[in-house]
């Protein structure tokens, strides 16, 4: 698609909303992703929440960080949801998880970008920075490390769960979701379809299995080895694989800046560029999602595959088969095939476009040099908020706005990277 000038009058008036809707997110020291469907804080939402403040508010942006690792477990893991205030808008909630946790969170993690954007926000201001980086490094190291420890199974990153990948629906976790036992979750009410239209949320087979899961962990006093090696569900994700390589090289270059030896997370990152075979399908010429109980791959590729340039991994088979994706829609990287018969164009993660993975997609398209496609995918991204408003995510082939809205990572990405205001990347 070819994208209409930009005026500076609109530039700007797109700058001043999307502040205002972090501002207005905030809730003192955390943001939450948007009001009524998300009124927590999120891992991952918050380091890219992190990334927008650091375009106008540097302090609140390294708040933003301390916060989300406020949460974090003895053993290293930074859990997805942290519950600091309680909200019966939102199912489930900390009692449901039984994580026991003061402040209450989830059990689960979620992919590890803060380590990648506490860099970007480092190099925005390093006079800022220095200190509240070097108190956070330990921290992330040891968050990687967990990584490595409880969620590194055959070479790769893998999830226990759909929620921790951040992709919940996608159909990468369709084969691992099949043999997981819903049925005998009980009775529950579901509060995010009073906010978002069901058309647009997971399933019901689907959210029984996701409490399964959550059952089966809070059974086992949220044991990660049990979890890891016994529990319903066990796939390896390409998309955290890549984040997590990505992760470890910038803190490896964080230990480099704090005049420290990064070795240690580079020899992660090299671990995991080792175990790609593992994840990779001649069929479907990527990477691919893959259920580690029992081998099978995932039916689909799916924007995972966007992230490859993330962790310098590239390659003429797989380069091609994403840009098949992304060239049959117009607007953004759509987060199913829109060949494949799972496509849902406006069912959450089975088919959508998402501004923060685009924006994740052209950190790596940008470091790998690959400048015309991240102009494009700029344009494109550019393009629907500019329609359509700071949306959850887009239908990529008509562009129409979904889930919820004045969504904090969506702003955030415009300022960092999709706003004329926002320099390079
Ligand atoms: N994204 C999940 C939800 O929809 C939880 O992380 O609630």
């Amino acid at each position: 698609m070819t994208e209409t000038e930009i005026s500076p009058e609109e530039a700007a008036r797109l700058d001043a909303e999307a502040r205002s809707i972090l501002i207005g997110n905030d809730r003192g020291g955390y943001t939450i992703p948007t009001a009524g469907l998300y009124p927590f804080q999120w891992n991952w939402d918050s380091a890219f929440a992190a990334w927008g403040f650091s375009t106008f508010d540097i302090e609140r942006a390294w708040l933003e960080l301390e916060t989300m690792f406020s949460g974090q477990w003895e053993d290293g893991m930074v859990p997805h949801i942290i519950f600091h205030a309680s909200d019966d808008g939102y199912f489930p909630g900390p009692e449901v998880w039984g994580t026991g946790r003061n402040p209450p969170t989830s059990g689960i993690s979620q992919p590890p970008v803060a380590a990648t954007l506490a860099l970007k926000i480092f190099e925005r201001n390093p006079g800022a920075g220095r200190e509240r980086l070097r108190s956070l490094y330990p921290k992330l190291l040891s968050w990687h490390r967990w990584w490595r420890d409880r969620r590194c199974r055959d070479g790769v990153a893998c999830i226990t769960h759909p929620w921790e990948s951040g992709r919940d629906n996608c159909p990468d976790w369709d084969v691992g979701m099949e043999r997981v036992d819903g049925t005998g979750v009980g009775e529950y009410q579901r509060r995010d379809l009073d906010h978002v239209d069901a058309s647009m949320r997971p399933r019901k087979e689907e959210y029984d299995r996701y409490l399964a899961i959550i059952q089966f962990g809070r059974a086992h006093g949220w044991d990660q080895t049990e979890i890891v090696a016994n529990g319903p569900f066990l796939m390896a994700d390409p998309a955290m694989t890549f984040i997590l390589i990505r992760a470890n090289r910038d803190l490896a270059e964080i230990a480099g800046i704090l005049g420290g030896d990064g070795g240690e997370a580079s020899a992660m990152a090299d671990a995991l560029e080792d175990g790609l075979s593992t994840i990779w399908s001649d069929e479907h010429r990527s990477h691919v999602a893959r259920d580690l109980r029992t081998g099978d791959f995932a039916p689909s590729v799916t924007s995972a595959a966007a992230l490859g340039p993330l962790a310098g991994v590239d390659g003429p088979a797989r380069e091609a088969t994403l840009q098949r994706i992304w060239n049959a829609v117009p607007f953004g990287i759509p987060s199913n095939d829109p060949g494949h018969l799972t496509f849902d164009a406006r069912r959450y993660w089975r088919g959508p476009t998402w501004p923060v993975f685009n924006a994740l997609a052209a950190i790596g398209l940008a470091g790998a040099g690959r400048r015309e496609e991240e102009a494009r995918l700029k344009a494109e991204t550019r393009a629907l908020i500019r329609g359509g408003g700071f949306h959850e995510y887009f239908d990529p082939t008509d562009a129409t706005p979904c889930g919820g809205r004045d969504f904090t990572w969506t702003a955030a990405i415009w300022l960092a990277w999709a706003s004329p205001s926002a320099g390079g990347l």
